[in-house]
């Protein structure tokens, strides 16, 4: 039995009509760059998660640019993160002439650990990111305490965690602002590259608003240097059928995570992702911990089984990030993490067979 990591074509094959009509329908209207498709799918979405603005842009990666940048982020400030995430997160916030200033996760969840986060703080500090990783939020209420108190922005890297919860509220609603990427894999993909910033506050929106296109306030006048962050019209579409199946989608993620887990739970040398109490956690990724991931991703690569590894560097031991000055140790929760993450395949179409041949693999492997 072949396992693959992800298989979109499945997912794609389940609503072809409805996407090759929602495609169709942007050809015959040529509205290829932003538009009312978009327009539409940013209404959709905002109400999703709850919000009063989203604001589509070109990736998840514009996304978090444009929060930072609109809320007035620039050289010489410090924004706090996370250094395991993808390095698009620390990206963003280089991009703005500001340095990222990584505080260690908690090691259940391996999101932010809130205890840290006030050592972290300095006159310079202008924001905090905390990063939903693998679709679990981060623990948002002391993470928004402890930054309201010294006057800081929370922006949400919510790029994993589409219909994510804390405390029954959505991911990227708790903050000042909420990124998602639409990256093709995501719990919500689009069929290329796009993201969006959701916002309860209008002057935000508006400026994003501009930004992402120029700094346009009318055509061709520009009120501020902006860029060309648009989400394009086919993605808008796309994104808005799949919005509607986003719920049914994480529910049978999570359905197949409780699997995972029942069948993994007590395996030597193996530790099953927690879900905490606070948390509705949607799996973008499932990952197992365990100090023998070569020699068990081998055993499963020569049985089919396709797994992933979210991610093995974190942000702060990369070459692109040494000028920091960080060094093994500097965050060793984040660093132990890393170093033993298996991700396991994780989509919703995956049948009970093949978690259980997955789980069989493990199993076999750890005696
Ligand atoms: C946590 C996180 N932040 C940011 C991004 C960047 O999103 P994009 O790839 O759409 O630019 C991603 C996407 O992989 C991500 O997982």
């Amino acid at each position: 039995m072949q396992v693959p990591f992800l298989d979109l074509k499945a997912q794609y094959r389940s609503i072809k009509e409805e996407i090759d009509a929602a495609m169709q329908a942007v050809v015959d209207q040529t509205a290829f760059a932003g538009g009312p498709f978009v327009a539409r799918f940013e209404e959709a979405f905002a109400k999703f998660c709850g919000c009063k603005y989203a604001v589509g842009a070109g990736s998840g990666t514009d996304a978090l640019w444009m929060a930072l940048i609109a809320s007035g982020v620039g050289p010489g400030d410090e924004v706090i993160t996370v250094p395991d995430t993808f390095i698009a997160t620390a990206e963003a916030i280089s991009f703005c002439g500001a340095k990222p200033v990584f505080v260690d996760v908690v090691e259940s969840t391996c999101n932010m650990d809130p205890e840290k986060l006030e050592s972290a703080i300095t006159e310079r500090t202008k924001a905090v990111i905390p990063v939903h990783l693998f679709g679990q939020p981060a623990d948002m209420d002391p993470i928004l305490e402890i930054a309201r108190k010294h006057g800081l922005l929370v922006i949400e890297d919510a790029c994993q965690a589409h219909g994510s919860q804390y405390k029954g509220r959505m991911a990227g609603s708790l903050g000042d602002a909420g990124c998602f990427s639409f990256y093709p894999g995501k719990n919500l993909g689009a069929y290329g590259e796009a993201g969006a910033v959701v916002t309860n506050s209008e002057a935000l929106a508006e400026k994003m608003r501009m930004f992402r296109d120029h700094g346009q306030a009318r055509k061709y006048e520009h009120e501020m240097i902006g860029w060309n962050a648009r989400m394009d019209g086919l993605q808008g579409a796309v994104l808005s059928v799949k919005l509607n199946h986003l719920e049914d989608w994480n529910n049978a993620r999570r359905q197949n995570a409780h699997l995972y887990n029942e069948l993994l739970r007590g395996v030597p040398g193996i530790i099953v992702p927690t879900e905490a109490d606070y948390a509705r956690h949607i799996y973008h990724i499932y990952a197992i911990r365990t100090s023998k991931r070569d020699s068990l991703m081998a055993h499963l690569a020569e049985k089919g089984i396709s797994c992933g590894i979210h991610y093995p560097v974190p942000v702060h031991l990369q070459k692109a990030y040494q000028d920091l000055g960080h060094a093994e140790g500097s965050f060793p929760v984040a660093e132990r993490c890393a170093a033993e993450f298996v991700s396991l395949p994780m989509f919703p179409e995956l049948t009970a067979e093949q978690i259980s041949f997955v789980a069989d693999g493990i199993k076999g492997f750890c005696g």
